[in-house]
């Protein structure tokens, strides 16, 4: 150890009290400060070096020459540092203020650092566990972080329940197709549940109004910008509810998280250039248009779509071009929806469902609606979707003892992030994500 290494390290074992970057960024000159984190940028001109850190908070840069230089030299990118100096400003230093450096110590060696010039997408993310430290995916996570506390304050706040579902099921909720099969410890297929509707709607004859944030799954084939094979869902279901009810809840909801990003994520929201206008202009009521209505737009448009299909992203996108803040479309014709949902009274050939697309072409995030009540009717509905009533006992007792009318809607959060962050792809949304293709690291 030299001379130099003692004398830093006796100054940080005296004590030391580190400060969080974003806190020493608005300290006033000449404050003598210690900060801690991972050495972002590096620049040796020889005499002097130049190292900028950063911590969970943002980075400062600190200016060292002479013999703390000599140390700052060994510190490569994401090594872990301590660094001690006095803050000054200037102008040119990211954040207006810098550090004269007066120590370093490396605290935790990193050499070779492999996030330099390859920043493809694919090569990102099979670093994704290096990357996560990246400013941007910083910010993202703070975003959703923000995001899942927005979710839970508002339903906590409305007299909602928040429960837990299972994640090992027997049955589709949305469909054969996109099931995960897994092997279960008595031998027999299992599931990983694509939606924890079907148990949320049992725990409404409890609680009434329930809510749960979990992760869903779904075997989908198809690579696209917005589907990965493990989400996170947040539903919700309430007893006595309306279509009309819920809609209402989902845009109350969706704009409640919009203002919570809009107050705690502003710096976020710059670094990842998104345009906060467009955020700030979504502000209930939504719009809200049948899926007839839906189709003349499209056709209008050149589209050519056939009226009972259900919307992919080139529709949605071409669709809410048309506004300049969320849209509902309402009553999907009944092929284009998953059993459960009920028929509109006033025309049975149609559906009291509704899927929320968000703007700027990011479409679906939250599909939802009212739910059959009646036994016969649900059964002769899974009977005309091909399916077995006896995979779906349980659920019936539902219809059996004491069902009322009632709706619920899913809510895709990743989604929903992407859209807020202004993303141009799902898996840069979520720290770690699972594709068709991607399941490390
Ligand atoms: O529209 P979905 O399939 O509806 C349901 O699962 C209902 N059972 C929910 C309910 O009523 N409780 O899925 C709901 C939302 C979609 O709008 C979308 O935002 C998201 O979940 N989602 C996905 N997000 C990412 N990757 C995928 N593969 C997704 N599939 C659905
Ligand atoms: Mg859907």
């Amino acid at each position: 150890m030299s001379a130099y290494e003692r004398k830093a390290r006796r100054r940080v074992m005296r004590g030391t009290c580190f400060r969080r970057i974003a806190e020493v960024l608005r300290m006033e000159d000449g404050s003598r400060v210690a900060v801690r984190g991972w050495v972002y940028r590096h620049r040796d001109l020889g005499r002097k070096v130049f190292v900028v850190v950063r911590d969970s908070s943002g980075i400062i840069q600190a200016v060292f020459d002479g013999e703390a230089a000599e140390e700052a030299r060994k510190a490569g990118i994401e090594a872990a540092v301590m660094v001690g100096g006095v803050v000054k400003s200037d102008a040119r230093a990211p954040g207006g203020k810098e550090l004269v450096g007066e120590w370093i110590r490396v605290v935790g060696p990193s050499h070779n650092f492999p996030i330099s010039r390859d920043v493809s997408r694919e090569f990102l993310l099979d670093v994704r566990h290096l990357w996560v430290r990246s400013r941007r995916m910083n910010a993202v996570m703070k975003i959703r972080h923000t995001v899942f506390g927005a979710l839970h304050e508002y339903f906590r706040s409305r007299g909602y329940y928040e429960v837990q579902c299972p994640m090992f099921i027997t049955a589709a909720v949305e469909g054969g197709a996109t099931l995960f099969p897994v092997k279960y410890v008595d031998g027999s297929t299992v599931y990983l549940t694509q939606s924890s509707q079907f148990y949320l709607e049992a725990l409404i004859y409890s609680l009434e109004k329930v809510y749960t944030v979990a992760p869903s799954f779904r075997a989908e084939k198809s690579r696209t910008r917005r589907h990965l094979t493990e989400f996170w869902h947040c539903e919700a279901e309430v007893a006595w509810a309306t279509l009309d009810d819920i809609m209402r809840v989902e845009e109350e909801l969706v704009w409640h998280v919009i203002q919570r990003v809009l107050e705690e994520n502003q710096d976020e929201l710059k670094l990842l250039g998104r345009d906060v206008e467009r955020l700030e202009e979504c502000k209930p009521p939504f719009y809200r248009i049948s899926y007839d209505e839906a189709i003349d737009i499209l056709r209008n448009k050149g589209l050519r779509i056939e009226w009972g299909e259900d919307f992919g992203a080139d529709e949605e996108r071409a669709l809410v071009e048309e506004f300049d803040k969320p849209v509902f479309v309402h009553r999907y014709p009944e092929k284009a929806k998953a059993f459960y949902h009920k028929s509109d009274p006033r025309r049975p050939e149609v559906t009291l469902s509704a899927d929320l697309l968000a703007p700027e072409g990011y479409g679906e995030i939250i599909g939802g609606g009212e739910r059959i009540e009646r036994l016969e009717e649900l059964i002769e509905k899974i009977k005309r979707f091909g399916l077995r009533p006896e995979d779906y006992e349980w659920y019936l007792d539902l219809r059996r003892y004491g069902s009322v009318p009632h709706a619920g809607f899913g809510l895709g959060i990743d989604r929903t992030v992407m859209w807020i962050a202004g993303l141009d792809h799902i898996v840069d949304s979520i720290p770690f994500p699972r594709t068709v293709r991607r399941v490390y690291p």
